[in-house]
């Protein structure tokens, strides 16, 4: 005997309004097969008065208290965005015993195990999987096909914004600040771009993503984080040039009893399958032991792909949670781990300066690169990008720690000849150059 599945949604912008009009396409298919009916009976907005297509003004409330006190609505999916009032309409929905969908990667990066374990104490769940990767299938992945894995690095493309802008540069010898005004025109941008760009949005993906792959509870702003607005139109050059493209690379990866993690741009060698990542696209790379390694790749964001992976959590909770009783998440494991030191992190560099064409420049880097244990895997001079009597000169190193770039960088900013540093990115993958 078929059932009617009462949903509530907190948020009905863009992901809200994917939901919107996948639901009647969904809920016909569904139909057929199961019987059961989704019926989305409120939705929370700031504004009542606006039209929205898809929805009529029964369904419209500004009141948080019309969907928690609703005992038809079953599920609440929240498509709000930002940190609050999302966080404490997610607890009072759970306390009041309704699942939660989300795709709030801001409130699950901060708040995770707290909301989990108020979901498990109130025997209902919080699924998230539109919360990294938009439509793209990781969380599931990661909460139950990798399980028997030891999980041991996780590197990811995950936010399509940057990614948009840097496969712009890449493409067309372009400015980032063009490249910036380009995405915005497109509407891949924010008119704020700074959570994107500085690689805000990236570090709440990964510390979510750390927390199922490994087990590690990773406050967001502990990550290493650097964002691409330094990325200049010649960085592309020289990394053309040495074989290598330019992604802003989310990384955790996992030695003996420490981890690394970070949100940086980095090279990548052109022949690997991140290198071909463009555009708004997202990939996600995990390796274990068992799998070795698998790469998923997908839009990561978009109001379709995004309610794709909403409405595959709702699919799932109606499936096999909902009437069934508690819903247990392995959250109570989830521990502290200490993130590596830059003592500890080791990887190759890539290092552009600016210096005075003269003799002995390159001899006096050398040596203090040398001092500091950082030996030279390829240099390249150009006057193509510089003023005056400067050159711009380009290095990549051999493995080193991360500790030991920055004091030797010191050094050589110390050298009358340097005139700037331009920019240190590390570069992926562990083979020499
Ligand atoms: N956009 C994407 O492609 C994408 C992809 C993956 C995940 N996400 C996540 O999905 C969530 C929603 O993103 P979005 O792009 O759909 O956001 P959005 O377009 O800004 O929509 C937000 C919606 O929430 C409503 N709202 C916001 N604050 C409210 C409040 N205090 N009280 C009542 N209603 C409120 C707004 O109402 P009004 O319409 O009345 O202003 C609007 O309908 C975010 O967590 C985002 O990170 C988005």
């Amino acid at each position: 005997m078929g059932q009617k599945i009462g949903i509530g949604m907190l948020g009905a912008g863009n992901v809200g309004g994917g939901v919107v009009s996948a639901l009647p396409t969904l809920n016909n298919r569904y139909l057929n097969l199961t019987g059961n009916e989704l019926e989305l009976l409120k939705v929370l907005v700031r504004d009542i008065n606006k039209k929205r297509i898809g929805l009529n003004d029964s369904q419209l409330t500004s009141e948080i208290d019309d969907v928690i006190s609703d005992k038809s609505i079953q599920i609440v999916i929240e498509v709000l965005g930002n940190e609050q009032p999302a966080c404490e309409y997610i607890k009072r929905c759970l306390d009041a015993g309704k699942y939660v969908v989300t795709a709030n990667k801001e409130v699950m990066a901060k708040h995770g195990a707290e909301l989990l374990d108020v979901a498990h104490k109130n025997n209902v769940a919080i699924f998230f999987e539109a919360s990294v990767g938009g439509g793209i299938p990781i969380i599931g992945p990661l909460m139950r096909d990798f399980g028997a894995n030891k999980l041991t690095s996780v590197t990811a493309i995950i936010n399509g914004t940057t990614n948009f802008i840097l496969t712009k540069m890449s493409e067309g010898d372009i400015s980032f600040e063009k490249a910036l005004i380009e995405a915005q025109n497109l509407g891949y941008a924010e008119p704020d771009p700074s959570s994107d760009v500085e690689g805000i949005d990236a570090a709440y993906k990964l510390a979510i993503l750390c927390s199922l792959a490994f087990g590690f509870d990773v406050d967001p702003y502990s990550i290493d984080r650097q964002g691409i607005g330094s990325v200049a139109e010649q960085d592309f050059k020289y990394a053309h040039d040495l074989g290598y493209t330019i992604k802003l690379l989310s990384t955790a990866r996992l030695i003996d009893e420490s981890f690394s993690v970070s949100v940086k741009p980095t090279l990548i060698h052109l022949n690997k399958s991140l290198a071909k990542v463009d555009g708004v696209l997202n990939a996600i790379q995990i390796e274990g032991d068992l799998i070795d390694q698998v790469m998923f790749v997908g839009p990561g964001a978009g109001p379709q792909p995004t309610a794709s992976a909403v409405l595959a959590d709702v699919l799932e909770l109606v499936r096999n949670h909902l009437d069934r009783g508690s819903y247990s998440v392995d959250h109570g494991s989830l521990k502290s781990m200490s993130v590596q030191s830059k003592n500890d992190v080791k990887s190759r560099y890539y290092l552009r300066l600016i210096v005075q064409d003269q003799v002995g420049v390159l001899a006096g880097i050398a040596q203090s690169l040398g001092d500091h244990g950082v030996s030279i895997a390829s240099m390249i001079q150009s006057g193509e990008f510089s003023i005056g009597d400067t050159v711009e000169l380009v290095l990549t190193t051999h493995l080193a720690y991360e500790s030991a770039i920055l004091s030797a960088i010191e050094h050589v900013k110390r050298i009358d000849a340097v005139q700037e540093v331009g920019n240190i990115f590390p570069i992926d993958g562990v083979e020499e150059i």
